[in-house]
């Protein structure tokens, strides 16, 4: 086992905003004590992509999917190939895959049957899933427990910025919840009171970098070496003493993600 303070549960690695310093980045994030990093995929060819970095990284595993804006792009001609690959050794999970009601992008119908198909997929190969949601929570949450059945795995709500009934409807279908930089925000307050009530032992550490560097950093580029500065802001917002949140997060995604 990976010995490391933090874990990145949700970044992409592979984004061409890394290519100048990927290796640099790994190392540099495992020296700041997040040893372990989750990149994420959102097609097919993103997912390869994140699945070849894993494998060249002892610390970086691979979660695959296709998210919203990609959605179309998995059909049944092209779901074999996203199968064998989520077979790898790396890929601990399925996404991020989800819902997004905002414009330009795919008709609802074709997301809803996408994402339930990627449920389906990730629970007949013991995956949890890693879920994108935006101008949907409403949306997600019927869908997730009208398939609850699939969630038997776990998974987790990356990003979240939904409000509290939500939150609570998520824990109660036994999901995680995700917290990045937007936590940092000065305009987040709602989201850091939503926070306050979710139980530590529930939540995720993630930067979805290279996008959502946490206050006062914004501006910079993101990245897994941002975590530490993450896990502070949870903790002080939670009366937490700073090493029990590293502790109990790193706990958390270790069960979730089995690494
Ligand atoms: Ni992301």
């Amino acid at each position: 086992m990976i010995q490391t303070k933090f874990v990145d549960t949700h970044a992409h690695l592979t984004d061409v905003a890394f290519d100048e310093d990927r290796n640099f980045v790994i190392k540099k994030s495992g020296e700041l004590g997040v040893g372990l990093i989750i990149t994420s995929g959102f097609n097919y060819s993103s997912s390869v992509e994140a699945v070849k970095l894993a494998n060249d990284n002892l610390g970086v595993y691979a979660s695959i999917g296709y998210y919203p804006e990609n959605i179309l792009e998995l059909n049944a001609e092209t779901e074999n190939d996203f199968i064998n690959l989520a077979k790898s050794d790396k890929v601990v999970a399925i996404g991020e895959i989800g819902l997004q009601y905002t414009d330009n992008m795919p008709d609802r119908e074709s997301q809803k049957r996408g994402l339930i198909r990627q449920l389906e997929i990730a629970h007949e190969l013991h995956l949890p899933v890693v879920i994108h949601c935006r101008d949907a929570y409403g949306a997600m949450v019927e869908l997730l427990k009208q398939n609850k059945s699939l969630l038997s795995f776990g998974g987790t709500v990356h990003c979240f910025s939904g409000s509290k009934e939500i939150a609570n409807e998520l824990l109660k279908l036994g999901l995680r919840i995700s917290v990045g930089g937007v936590s940092t925000f000065k305009n987040a307050q709602n989201l850091r009171e939503t926070l306050k009530e979710i139980p530590i032992d529930r939540i995720l550490l993630e930067t979805d970098c290279p996008y959502l560097t946490p206050h006062p950093y914004r501006g910079q580029k993101n990245s897994p070496c941002f975590i530490p500065t993450i896990a502070e802001s949870l903790a002080n917002l939670k009366g937490l003493d700073g090493e029990e949140v590293a502790r109990i997060t790193t706990k958390n995604a270790r069960e979730l993600f089995k690494i």
